[in-house]
């Protein structure tokens, strides 16, 4: 992306030269889904794929955001006075929620502004482009009006934008990814304690292959919320027999021992995916540091048969582009990411491989749905930032 090329486009949208411009990265989970809103790990790293913003502080009290994405839509308009959330505000919710809920808790932005934002993550790919915004605005607001705010609490405002703005009784995996990445690294983070170590993923002879389905089914946020309550019920079940506050903090073996006390059958499935997939994120990031690729790759391949069997996120298409990608050669390990119902799967694969893998999967992929997938090869880039 040129920097130029987005300061022009602020120009010429708003007819005057903008201040600077930001960029929130977008993220992929390597393992441990479905785990971080129950107690859960999770190993996510941010990549160079993300949100640009380019911005100017108003004298009144006015936010006028334009995206290159949306030109249909037009510059979207709301008022530091009217805060709530109104559909015809589209992708600017996000926005006016996080600007509600910086000023709840910290006060200080006192003054509206121009903004020009263009991303480059696949809406709806399971990517986190609403993750990405959110830190975007987060991390441009306490610039423009020198907050003192830090990064955890936007982290967390994030969040909460997403579940009481938005609706979406998210965990904090995506706003954490976002917010507090280190590039070259991906992030151990236990979701109870918020405690994380990062941790190097550099792969000197392989490549993180990001496979776009380009699917994503209806009633995504519907299913989510969903998933989340079936974990609760199992939750409280448990609680009968064992003293725990989450399932993340359950082992595989308290879990095998209670089990039969969650009653209904089905989330005694979602409650097993959970405390499994967090105790096989910590196995596979063991084995990451030992230098045992192969076995992190053999964890992701269980990551997603559990999410296909136990926890039912998977779809056909993204079930298929795992298959293609387990069978061809080089391929250390493949998996869905993020909250699953289509969005995008991630693959290591040997770098010499990587044409060829591509090639294969797209072919097969689109002969067998129809429509062809997308490719992208995942850099890590570091957490929200001023671009200088
Ligand atoms: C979505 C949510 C995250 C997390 C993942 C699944 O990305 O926003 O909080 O629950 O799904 O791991």
């Amino acid at each position: 992306m040129e920097k130029n090329k987005l300061y022009q486009s602020f120009e010429h949208v708003f007819g005057y030269k903008a201040d600077s411009i930001f960029f929130s990265p977008g993220r992929i989970n390597l393992i441990g889904e479905h785990t971080d809103y129950n107690g859960g790990r999770v190993f996510p790293c941010a990549i160079t794929m993300g949100t640009y913003g380019v911005v100017k502080k108003r004298a009144d009290k006015v936010v006028k955001a334009y995206s290159g994405n949306f030109p249909d839509l037009g510059t979207l308009t709301f008022s530091l006075d009217d805060l709530t959330f109104k559909k015809e505000d589209n992708w600017t919710n996000y926005l006016k929620g996080m600007i509600k809920y910086i000023n709840e808790s910290e006060g200080g932005i006192d003054h509206g502004f121009d903004l020009y934002v263009y991303g480059t993550i696949p809406n709806g790919s399971s990517l986190s482009s609403s993750a990405s915004l959110e830190l975007l605005i987060g991390v441009i607001v306490k610039a423009l009006f020198d907050l003192r705010i830090d990064r955890l609490d936007l982290v967390k405002l994030g969040m909460r934008t997403e579940n009481e703005f938005m609706g979406l009784n998210s965990g904090i995996l995506d706003q954490f990814a976002i917010g507090m990445a280190e590039k070259g690294h991906a992030m151990l983070l236990d979701t109870t304690t918020l405690e994380y170590e990062q941790i190097p993923v550099d792969l000197p002879d392989h490549k993180i292959v990001i496979m776009n389905s380009m699917t994503r089914r209806e009633l995504v946020d519907s299913e989510y919320n969903t998933r989340r309550k079936q974990c609760e019920a199992a939750l409280s079940d448990l609680q009968k027999v064992v003293n725990v506050s989450s399932l993340g903090e359950l082992t595989e073996e308290q879990f095998d021992a209670h089990q039969q006390v969650i009653s209904d059958e089905v989330n005694r499935k979602r409650a097993r995916h959970a405390v499994y997939e967090s105790a096989r994120t910590l196995r596979a990031t063991e084995a990451l540091k030992a230098g045992d690729l192969n076995a992190f790759g053999q964890y992701m391949n269980a990551s997603h048969l559990s999410l296909h069997e136990d926890y039912e996120v998977t779809v056909k298409e993204t079930d298929l582009l795992v298959r293609l990608a387990w069978e061809q050669a080089g391929t250390v390990g493949a998996r869905m990411t993020g909250g699953g119902f289509g969005g995008c799967c991630i693959a290591i694969v040997e770098k010499d491989q990587v044409e060829a893998f591509i090639e294969q999967v797209g072919t097969d992929f689109e002969q067998a749905i129809g429509h062809p997938a997308e490719f992208y090869i995942a850099e890590t880039e570091n957490g929200t930032k001023e671009w200088v």
